[in-house]
């Protein structure tokens, strides 16, 4: 059997992942990573991505490092990488589904199914699109001075820990057709608000092409002056949404599933994370900062810094494809949903952002919300 560029180098996707694994006192996704031999990342927050020290990935040609956050509980995880200046990585497939956001740089991809047309994509720093589930796909940078980094977040570690075969997983011939086509159109075409869905906050595209210049949607259910759109793209199960609120505001508390990878774009502030009935955890971040709340705990976002605070989050459940029952999170718990309403949250919250707001120079603006 001819192997395909991913497993030719001969460093690990050949071995045997199923043998290695049986009672081992780590899982087969640890074991993988191990055998990738690139950095691995743990904590509750990278507080800055930009600056995270990569390592040399033999299997892609580029350098790069996992990120296994405690909040992602196992359900994802995220792959930071990067190419050189006029380089480029290797044409990979895989199982599993990949969301990528370019941190900085610019260049393009190439995707393609097995015998079908080529479809390159030119993207720069604020991208974010997604690879059709085992398409082939190639990133190249296009620039010669500077290396283009990015990140992904996969859930390769659900489908790696499930088949424990890396032959199967990366070197699969199955074309999912009804998830795309191969036809560039597929990448041209323009995303849409989905009518009906959230409330018309939806946004349907493969790819969006600057994240800084977008402008989400008002979501005054979550206060604070925020606006949020939601990103679905290439028909998988992960997605992704878009968030903004103004200095001196804070957002309301509100909870879901695990692995919710939060990536501040601007702004600096603090957030609180807990757990029902236990002390808030405190996690102070600014630009290029990331950070996942753990599976139901409250979380809740505070911007006392200079700018507006905008984040993207990368998660690994969407809306058009539900794999979990999802708890309105702009509705009231006391009414079934999962957010804390002001009124409602322990007044010292305020108090705490008072006192924030006061040390950094920023104004409290949290008047029409009764503070
Ligand atoms: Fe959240």
């Amino acid at each position: 059997m001819s192997r395909p560029a991913t497993t030719e180098t001969g460093n690990g996707l050949e071995r045997d992942l199923n043998e290695a694994s049986a009672f081992a006192p780590i899982s087969p996704y640890e074991i993988y990573q191990q055998w990738e031999g690139v950095p691995v990342y743990k904590g509750f927050i990278i507080d800055d991505l930009l600056e995270l020290e990569l390592g040399h990935w033999a299997r892609t040609g580029g350098k790069g490092a996992f990120v296994n956050l405690d909040g992602a509980g196992g359900t994802c995880d995220t792959v930071i990488q990067e190419i050189a200046p006029g380089g480029e990585l290797r044409p990979q497939h895989h199982l599993f589904e990949e969301a990528v956001f370019i941190l900085s740089g610019q260049g393009a991809t190439t995707l393609w199914h097995d015998g079908g047309r080529k479809h390159t994509l030119e993207w720069q720093k604020g991208s974010l699109f997604s690879i059709p589930l085992n398409a082939w796909f190639q990133h190249f940078n296009a620039q010669g001075r500077e290396p283009v980094r990015m990140i992904s977040l996969t859930d390769a570690t659900v489908i790696i820990n499930r088949y424990r075969n890396l032959d199967y997983i990366f070197n699969n011939p199955f074309t999912f057709g009804d998830r795309y086509q191969g036809d560039a159109n597929e990448w041209g075409k323009p995303g849409r608000y989905l009518d009906g869905v959230k409330k018309g906050r939806v946004w349907e595209s493969n790819f969006i092409a600057d994240l800084w210049q977008f402008q989400p949607k008002d979501y005054k259910e979550r206060g604070g002056g925020n606006r949020t759109t939601l990103f679905e793209f290439v028909d998988n199960t992960m997605s992704a949404h878009l968030s903004e609120f103004p200095v001196g505001k804070y957002k309301k508390a509100h909870r879901h599933g695990a692995g919710a990878h939060i990536i501040m774009l601007t702004g600096s502030g603090y957030s609180f994370l807990w757990e029902e009935g236990a002390r808030r955890k405190r996690v102070d971040w600014g630009r290029m900062s990331m950070f996942v709340p753990p599976i139901q705990w409250w979380h809740q976002h505070f911007n006392n810094g200079a700018e507006p605070a905008r984040y993207l989050a990368l998660k690994p459940w969407g809306f058009k494809y539900k794999v979990e029952e999802l708890k309105d999170t702009g509705e009231d718990v006391k009414k079934g949903g999962a957010q804390i309403e002001y009124q409602d949250q322990d007044p010292e919250i305020h108090r705490v952002f008072e006192d924030e707001c006061g040390k950094s120079g920023a104004e409290v603006d949290m008047a029409q919300f009764g503070f």
